[in-house]
């Protein structure tokens, strides 16, 4: 059994079907990418992962267990870790003061005695931004406050990471260094999914893909697979730059969402 299965879930919003049998799984080790157009139910299958969607009908295991009924402290305790598409750190704390909060608090949850200030700069440089340590989170770049998220989120050393949209902001040569930290921390262990709009990146550092389309998965498998198939490949068109977008995707409660364009599969050709 993979460290996640998502087991046929359901979410139900009203008359919105936003998750439609979703059934899918992430490793560990692995980077596994979760894709799809907008509203094709991607956030609130993280939602359901991470505890804060009741599902409709639908399972979620965890480490071989069912853990549809534990509650989210739970989860974030027994190892399941997710960064938000909204920035969440303190303003006024400097970058290494945050990390350092949840450090501690990752650590009291625990039992576990304080990890010292060397830990807190040792992530810091691991995720690169150890030049920010000194300045206020609320006064840092937008690319450099996703990388604060990733650093509050892996001080509590979790085995499952779950990053929503972990790119944005991020310029290219940071979108790389990004790239590699993932494979790094798969290489320790961790298993990683990833929701995310930048094909490039999403087709350079998974190991698997799975696609949404309305709620369900139409496809899975690796990024050369996932590339040439011919569902994907349709689910997609029209959401390039010059086609509107149809009614039904607007209507995603996502604010992010709705100002990204997708990108077709495998860039655009410049
Ligand atoms: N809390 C909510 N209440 C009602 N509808 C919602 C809610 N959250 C999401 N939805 C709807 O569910 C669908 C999937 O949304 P979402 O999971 O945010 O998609 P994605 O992250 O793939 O863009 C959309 O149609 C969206 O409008
Ligand atoms: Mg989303």
């Amino acid at each position: 059994m993979s460290l996640l299965e998502v087991d046929h879930v359901v979410v139900q919003f009203g008359g919105v079907t936003a998750v439609n049998e979703a059934a899918f799984s992430a490793d560990a080790g692995r980077v596994t990418g979760l894709i799809g157009p907008n509203g094709a139910g991607k956030t609130t299958c993280f939602n359901v992962i991470s505890g804060l969607q009741k599902p409709t009908r639908g399972k979620v295991w965890y480490d071989g267990k069912n853990i549809s009924r534990v509650p989210v402290h739970r989860r974030s305790k027994r190892g399941i870790g997710r960064t938000f598409q909204r920035l969440e750190a303190f303003g006024s704390l400097t970058v290494r003061e945050n990390v350092r909060v949840a450090h501690d608090i990752a650590a009291g949850s625990r039992g576990l005695l304080h990890r010292g200030a060397r830990d807190v700069d040792i992530l810091l440089e691991r995720v690169g931004i150890a030049a920010y340590a000194e300045e206020r989170a609320d006064s840092i770049p937008t690319g450099t406050a996703r990388l604060l998220e990733l650093a509050r989120c892996l001080a509590s050393e979790p085995r499952l990471l779950l990053l929503d949209e972990p790119s944005s902001g991020l310029d290219e040569t940071e979108t790389d260094a990004f790239g590699e930290l993932l494979r790094d921390l798969a290489a320790d262990g961790v298993g990683i999914l990833m929701v995310e709009h930048d094909m490039d990146l999403v087709m350079a550092v998974c190991d698997e893909i799975h696609v949404l389309d309305f709620g369900s998965v139409i496809a899975s498998g690796t990024p050369g697979q996932i590339r040439t198939d011919p569902l994907v490949q349709k689910a997609y068109l029209g959401y390039s730059d010059d086609a509107p977008e149809p009614a039904r995707r607007a209507a995603t409660g996502d604010e992010m969402d709705q100002t990204m364009v997708m990108a077709p599969i495998g860039g655009t050709p410049s």
